[in-house]
């Protein structure tokens, strides 16, 4: 994907981050990360650091960059995460301003990584200071609306297109919504990409998904990642039972939200961005090992 560079933005914008954090020396855009907007890591005169995310007002991913806007000033200071320093809205652009993880890394997430208990760790402490969710939060049932069209979208097409059609339809069947609500606000996309070590410490950046909801799903939505990872199925469960919340997780619930994972990203894998649909397809491929996981265990 290419982004806008720091370099297009217009002067305003420009300006109004300059008058926060002083004149920018260079900028550098994120490589890793598939959504559109401005991503760069600004290295200022004064020597520091900071990270600045921006994308028109009117761009379909607006609305995900205002509400990682809203994380930004909702999350509670002992959150293993960066802190926002700033954010605003100039001359129809939604900039926000991080602090730069300086000297990080993506987490490795595959068997035998040291960076899989910090991971874990990090997950025990997110559930436990976003719990109760702070108030404003985006209900979790709007991010799942999103994969369910998907997925229906799939379930519906033409007989013979949805290899193990049957699989998924059952899962998605017995997914009942009422279930993923809770008070914890969730990050939703515990990525490698979104999951910064330094010195095997955790910090999660990139909330643009970030909702209200139950507390076991943010497990539920990142085994698939494990298993992309290089992890067993049954080996995943047993790392994530390693976490108090996992424990609480419905069955019915955990395996719908495994199906809806899995078809979302089969769709992608098909209809999507030319340049992320192999991606999709190897995400889909995990997440459809977890789901006969599930299933049969
Ligand atoms: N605060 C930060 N400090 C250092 N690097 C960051 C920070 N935020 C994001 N990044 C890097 O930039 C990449 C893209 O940023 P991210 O917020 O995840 O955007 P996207 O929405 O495109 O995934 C991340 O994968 C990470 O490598
Ligand atoms: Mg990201």
């Amino acid at each position: 994907m290419i982004r806008p560079t720091w370099e297009e933005l217009p002067s305003d914008v420009a300006d109004a981050v300059q008058a926060q954090c002083g004149p920018v020396l260079k900028a550098d855009s994120a490589t890793a990360g598939i959504m559109p907007g401005v991503a760069a890591r600004l290295d200022l005169e004064d020597g520091g650091t900071v990270f600045v995310k921006a994308i028109t007002d009117g761009h379909e991913a607006a609305a995900l960059h205002l509400r990682e806007r809203w994380a930004g000033w909702n999350l509670p200071s002992e959150a293993p995460a960066p802190r926002m320093l700033w954010a605003d809205t100039v001359a129809g652009w939604h900039v926000m301003v991080w602090q730069h993880v300086d000297g990080a890394r993506h987490a490795d997430l595959s068997p035998g990584s040291l960076d899989l208990p910090a991971v874990l760790d990090a997950m025990v402490l997110l559930e436990a200071v976003l719990t109760p969710c702070p108030s404003g939060a985006t209900p979790v049932g709007s991010n799942v609306a999103s994969l369910l069209v998907k997925a229906r979208r799939l379930l519906g097409g033409p007989v013979g297109d949805l290899p193990d059609r049957g699989l998924y339809e059952v899962a998605i069947e017995r997914l009942d919504l009422s279930d993923l609500r809770g008070d914890t606000l969730l990050h939703y996309d515990l990525s490698a990409g979104n999951l910064l070590v330094t010195d095997q410490q955790v910090s999660v950046v990139d909330w643009s998904f970030a909702a209200r909801g139950a507390r076991w799903l943010e497990a539920a939505l990142f085994a698939p990642r494990l298993v992309e990872a290089g992890h067993r199925p049954g080996d995943v469960d047993e790392l994530l039972s390693t976490l108090p919340a996992w424990r609480s997780a419905p069955r019915d619930a955990v395996t719908g939200m495994a199906a809806a994972w899995t078809l979302f990203r089969r769709y992608k894998a098909r209809y999507g961005p030319q340049e992320v649909r192999r991606a999709r397809a190897r995400a889909a491929q995990a997440g459809r090992a977890w789901l006969t996981y599930q299933q049969t265990n």
